[in-house]
């Protein structure tokens, strides 16, 4: 497929930025894995409410951070004003030191920078943002013991690359797929909604990578697939539960491969991606969203 842009290469990551030791980390800093949630996706009202507090920090980072992507950030200081900003709330950037995959180095930044062919997971380095790239900024707070996780879509200077089509379908099929997620559905139903919509529009929605119960754990176990994962993942949507919706939407293929950096995700045929996240609580009168700034 034409691109007209030229693909994402490694950067140099800079040091790692510090924490000052008055603000609690979650569990798994430092650790080779993190601890499994066995207690389940539905919190308590006091949980949910400290949910929110989190939830809020990190829309409110997300905002800070997207009003600096322009063309000539590195998105080494993105991720700069984003740490900062967290820890000015005292939170914890949740993706600071997370641990990767057996034998994987740890995340080691406060948030995910992933331009245009990189679905998620790209790490903030020395790369220059160019007039046109589709910068996808992904940031969680960890606050009072929980963690409240939103991903947004920037486009940089001027649309070259004719991507607003593409962004505000991404942008669409998350509040739909949120808005499917009525108490006593299954949470395939998300993802149905979500692919349906997407391929309305000739895109791809991702199915390697899903949204995840958050909280008290960042990714409780329980998956909510962005594609029709019917029969599977047919868990009851309940008052109380918390999860993620995040869809990453292709232009292209959603073929794709990890880097040897353990982290970044691109697509195999370089096509562009938008994604978009909110932590979202279930009501009994439906869903609400939590990472509103
Ligand atoms: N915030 C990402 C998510 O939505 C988590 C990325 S884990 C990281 O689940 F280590 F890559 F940061
Ligand atoms: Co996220
Ligand atoms: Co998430």
């Amino acid at each position: 497929m034409a691109t007209g842009y030229a693909p994402q290469t490694k950067g140099a990551v800079s040091p790692l930025r510090p924490v000052p030791s008055s603000i609690p980390r979650p569990e798994y800093v430092g650790k080779a894995a993190s601890a499994r949630w066995t207690a389940g996706d539905v919190h308590s009202p006091e949980t949910i409410e400290r949910i929110r507090v989190a939830g809020r920090i990190a829309a409110q980072a997300l905002e800070e951070v997207g009003r600096h992507v322009a063309p000539g950030v590195t998105t080494d200081e993105l991720d700069r004003i984003g740490h900062e900003f967290i820890l000015d709330h005292d939170a914890y950037p949740s993706t600071l030191g997370y641990p990767g995959a057996a034998g994987r180095p740890p995340f080691p930044k406060a948030l995910c920078s992933s331009v245009n062919e990189v679905i998620c997971h790209g790490i903030p380095d020395s790369t220059v943002v160019r007039d046109g790239d589709v910068v996808k900024i992904d940031i969680t707070a960890f606050k009072d013991g929980v963690h409240g996780d939103n991903c947004g879509t920037f486009i940089a200077g001027e649309d070259v690359h004719g991507a607003s089509e593409l962004v505000e379908v991404a942008r669409e099929a998350t509040m739909r797929g949120i808005k499917a997620a009525l108490p006593g559905r299954a949470v395939n139903v998300i993802g149905r909604v979500i692919e349906k919509y997407a391929a309305r529009h000739g895109f791809e929605s991702v199915r390697d990578y899903t949204g995840h119960g958050v909280g008290p754990a960042f990714h409780s176990g329980l998956v909510i697939p962005h594609y029709d994962a019917a029969p599977r993942h047919d868990d009851e949507i309940v008052p109380g539960m918390v999860f993620t919706v995040e869809p990453m939407i292709v232009a292209g293929s959603q073929e794709n491969e990890e880097w040897d950096d353990g982290w970044t995700v691109v697509t195999r045929d370089g096509s562009l991606v938008a994604q978009f996240e909110h932590t979202i609580v279930v009501t009994e009168d439906g869903p609400e969203v939590l990472t509103i700034p």
